[in-house]
């Protein structure tokens, strides 16, 4: 029997894997369910709320973010890596609001936070010794594990699969709102579906003020793209999305090798071609092409060198340049902020040397080339 796109749209034909079928149905059906919850919250969100600006230095604020929490609101809250968009994970509600307000599709799992690895097992089922491992090495941390889901996780936070992507972040706000609610909070980057993530609250405010109860101002964040995440429900353990703890770390802690899927594989639902993208076209170019782009330069266009480049070579004094640090850690703290701040100068297009090549670099040319992307 053959199923066609949804559960809509059934095309019934003969019986012998029926039991396969109603499970695949179940899951169609599971889809559209969230579907209808999540449009509903969508209606409902698009009347402007008031954000409320929080500070994170203050204890009053951070009560506040808990009440706001408990009681079903979405907070934008600091982490190491980049700005999440809070929820208690254990609200269907309050998770429903956070794919309104970024506007993500129902079907792009989030990423469950907890206060440490004791709490795993309400989340999680069946976890693998390895997790263990992994956790004594970089928990609390930018390392998301993607696990069994536990049976009575809603299963809205896992856009309908059987895994959960679960991370104990390392920032102090953020451990402390979660050791103080005990909640576990569902946490994608604070971003509207597709665009840059946020490493500050002004960043955050930009793009969804009205949309969510409150930001809570905790700094710039100081690692700057998103976690690593490793998928551990397989034989084989892989990387599922580059991030700051390299495949070769997990490889060396693990004693096996981990696997790295190709760049643009959709393993991961939300893993898009063309995420994390900047409204202004954004074009990687190497040195050499570089250097000729700048015999012709248009007042219109900006060029983001590395450190290293050679400034005599830069013949167009008037041309827009700016310098990335030359520092793998430093450039991965301030990518985001820097495609945030060029576009907003409305720029023609953005034209980006191409990083080094190298392991070390994997996440920040993830993130470029899908910043990068275009379907043209
Ligand atoms: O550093 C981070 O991970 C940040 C901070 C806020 O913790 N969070 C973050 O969340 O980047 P988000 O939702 O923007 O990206 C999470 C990625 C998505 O690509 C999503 O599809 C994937 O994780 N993911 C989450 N749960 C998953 C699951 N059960 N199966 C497959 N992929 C999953
Ligand atoms: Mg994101």
């Amino acid at each position: 029997m053959a199923l066609k796109n949804s559960g809509a749209n059934l095309n019934l034909r003969v019986l012998p894997n029926i039991v396969d079928d109603l499970k695949q149905l179940t899951v169609y059906t599971r889809a559209a369910v969230l579907r209808i919850k999540c449009s509903t919250h969508f209606l409902a969100q698009s009347l402007t709320m008031k954000t409320r600006q929080l500070n994170a230095t203050s204890a009053a604020d951070l009560e506040a973010t808990e009440v706001i929490l408990k009681e079903g609101g979405i907070v934008a809250v600091p982490t190491e890596t980049v700005y999440g968009l809070a929820a208690d994970a254990s609200s269907v509600d309050a998770v429903a609001a956070v794919f309104a307000a970024k506007q993500r599709p129902p079907t792009h799992p989030l990423i469950v936070h907890i206060a440490g690895f004791s709490d795993l097992d309400k989340w999680a089922e069946d976890v693998p010794e390895h997790a263990l491992t992994l956790a004594q090495a970089f928990w609390p941390g930018p390392l998301t594990m993607l696990l069994k889901k536990a049976s009575h996780v809603p299963s809205i936070v896992t856009g309908g699969l059987d895994t959960i992507g679960v991370r104990v972040p390392s920032h102090p706000v953020l451990q402390r709102l979660l050791q103080s609610s005990g909640l576990g909070l569902a946490a994608p980057s604070a971003n509207p579906y597709k665009h840059l993530s946020p490493t500050s609250a002004r960043q955050v405010l930009d793009a969804l003020d009205g949309r969510i109860n409150a930001v809570v101002d905790g700094g710039e964040c100081t690692i700057g793209v998103e976690s690593t995440i490793v998928d551990l429900t397989k034989d084989d353990v892989m990387v599922l999305r580059a991030g700051p703890i390299s495949p070769s770390e997990l490889s060396a802690v693990l004693n096996r090798q981990v696997l790295v899927p190709a760049q643009h594989s959709a393993v991961v639902p939300g893993n898009m071609a063309d995420h994390y993208q900047p409204r202004t076209p954004l074009y990687l170019i190497s040195r050499e092409e570089l250097l000729v782009k700048m015999q012709l330069p248009s007042e219109s266009s900006v060029f983001v060198v590395l450190a290293d480049f050679p400034a005599e070579r830069f013949v167009n004094r008037l041309a827009n340049k700016i310098s990335m640090p030359k520092n793998k850690q430093d450039f991965a703290r301030v990518l985001y902020k820097t495609l945030h701040e060029l576009d907003s100068k409305n720029f023609n297009a953005i034209w980006f040397e191409i990083p080094p090549q190298t392991e070390e670099w994997l996440d920040v040319n993830d993130r470029l080339v899908r910043a990068s992307y275009s379907i043209t």
